[in-house]
């Protein structure tokens, strides 16, 4: 099977200039609760890149897990490599990937640490075992096996057994403020629709892109 030779024509939708929400958190929404009607899996998984200190970029999958005017935010290891790329440059792109709705949403913007008690709210309302996994994994660094990792979690178990697990120091959100979205529909022969949001006046331009 020659790769070149996969292609499937996009026929589902369009999208059309007078059909767009004037903010474009509107239509986020809006697609974002399309995404879940149509039970998309992982509906708020999303690719987030940031930049290297030497400029080569670098991207990974997320989970979106909140958005209002504010912004976009997800939550990580604040020692991780991402966290490293966000102190030095604190700017990110990121992409929901619609494949079965032929779409995807791209959003960039400068990029903000959430507030503790915001962080510790969200930790709270993650299960148990996900709360000492951010306390166990020094992510993205190297380690010997999955030993490590095993041995960790046992050990944190046995220490706050029954107790309230705190929210650890190096954990926490980041929340991507938008400044630039765009919004794209496949169409049929590749002549697709893409609407480009940019901030403009205290308001938003929109603008309709060539393929
Ligand atoms: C579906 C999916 C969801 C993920 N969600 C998160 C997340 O919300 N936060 C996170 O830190 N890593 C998440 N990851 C792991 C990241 O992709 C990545 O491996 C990790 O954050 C380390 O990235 P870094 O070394 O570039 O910092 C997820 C991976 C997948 C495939």
């Amino acid at each position: 099977m020659n790769i070149g030779d996969i292609r499937s024509e996009y026929t589902q939708s369009g999208l059309n200039r007078n059909d767009l929400c004037e903010e474009p958190l509107e239509q986020f929404k809006l697609w974002f609760a399309q995404a879940q009607q149509a039970k998309l899996k992982e509906v708020n998984a999303m690719s987030v890149a940031t930049v290297r200190k030497d400029g080569m970029p670098q991207v990974r999958t997320v989970l979106l897990k909140m958005f209002d005017e504010k912004g976009f935010v997800f939550f990580s290891n604040y020692n991780s490599a991402k966290a490293q790329e966000l102190s030095s440059t604190p700017k990110a792109s990121i992409l929901f990937p619609w494949l079965d709705l032929e779409r995807q949403v791209r959003i960039s913007g400068n990029v903000e640490k959430v507030t503790q008690a915001e962080s510790r709210k969200y930790f709270r309302s993650r299960p148990v075992g996900s709360q000492l996994g951010a306390w166990v994994s020094n992510q993205s660094q190297v380690i010997t096996d999955r030993k490590v990792l095993s041995a960790a979690m046992q050990e944190l178990q046995d220490r706050f057994k029954g107790d309230e697990i705190p929210l650890p120091e190096n954990w926490g959100g980041y929340r991507i403020v938008a400044e630039f979205y765009e919004f794209w529909q496949g169409r049929a022969n590749r002549l697709h629709d893409r609407f480009r949001y940019t901030r403009h006046s205290g308001g938003w331009h929109v603008n309709r892109l060539a393929p």
